[in-house]
């Protein structure tokens, strides 16, 4: 089931959305070789309590640490630990701030120094993608257009798209329906009306769509070990289309 967010929850979610945006550019400057997914981690966690937040993946379904943080091959869901990043590689740093009770979720994914040609191609793809994304959400439109939107934009890039995980609602959980899947047909799926907030976060394989899972029970690596590169914002739909929630703070 679905619950339309009334114009007051929709406000109410906005520090959170600010706020998990803002660590994504207080993180940014720290993203360069030698720094490991462990340190990226203390950097959130201290960013987000001092700011009287709470790191919404901490302990979320037995999950060890405050932040995501996906490498390479990585798709999602990688758990920060001592491994230092390297010239060349690609990091999505997945952020997801609780205040007052409510849910912000934004991801970006970081080049680690001067980027390759194929670190470059499916970062502007996954970029790119969660645009198209945004763009095709609006009410009347249908979460199918939205999937089949960025579909059919990645696979002409010659890219793929993950099936097995997707967008969510968001508000005071952090995932709530609809799902939001990525891929799709149009006109299909559930029609979007003002007030629903959910993200868009697609997940750009450069070679075959293919996951797995591995042991430590989080991280989903492709299977042909391709890059994999992921953008996410919180959105909300408004009368005319929608709004991206999960900006930061006006610089200065
Ligand atoms: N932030 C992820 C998402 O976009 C979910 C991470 S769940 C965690 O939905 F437990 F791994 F943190
Ligand atoms: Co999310
Ligand atoms: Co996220």
């Amino acid at each position: 089931m679905v619950h339309l967010k009334t114009p007051e929850e929709i406000e109410a979610m906005r520090p959170a959305c600010r706020h998990a945006a803002d660590t994504l550019v207080f993180i940014e400057p720290h993203i360069r070789p030698g720094i490991t997914t462990d340190e990226i981690n203390e950097l959130v966690h201290e960013f987000t309590v001092a700011a009287g937040a709470i790191p919404a993946p901490l302990n979320y379904h037995g999950f060890p640490k405050s932040v995501c943080t996906s490498v390479n091959h990585v798709v999602c869901h990688g758990i920060p630990g001592k491994k230092k990043l390297k010239d060349g590689d690609i990091v999505n740093v997945d952020v997801t701030s609780i205040i007052n009770g409510w849910h912000g979720d934004t991801s970006k994914t970081f080049f680690v120094g001067k980027p390759g040609v194929k670190a470059r191609k499916v970062v502007e793809v996954a970029r790119r993608a969660l645009e198209i994304g945004i763009e095709a959400a609006r009410p009347g439109a249908t979460l199918g257009d939205i999937g089949h939107a960025i579909q059919s934009y990645v696979e002409s890039e010659r890219c793929s798209v993950v099936r097995e995980y997707c967008g969510h609602g968001i508000g005071r959980a952090f995932h709530e329906d609809p799902q939001v899947l990525h891929y799709g047909r149009p006109g299909e799926g559930l029609e979007l009306k003002p007030g629903m907030v959910f993200t868009i976060e697609p997940m750009v394989n450069l070679g075959k769509p293919g996951v797995k899972l591995l042991k430590d029970g989080w991280t989903v690596v492709t299977r042909d070990k391709s890059l994999s590169a992921q953008f996410e914002h919180t959105i909300a739909i408004t009368e005319d289309g929608c709004e991206t929630l999960t900006l930061p703070s006006p610089a200065g």
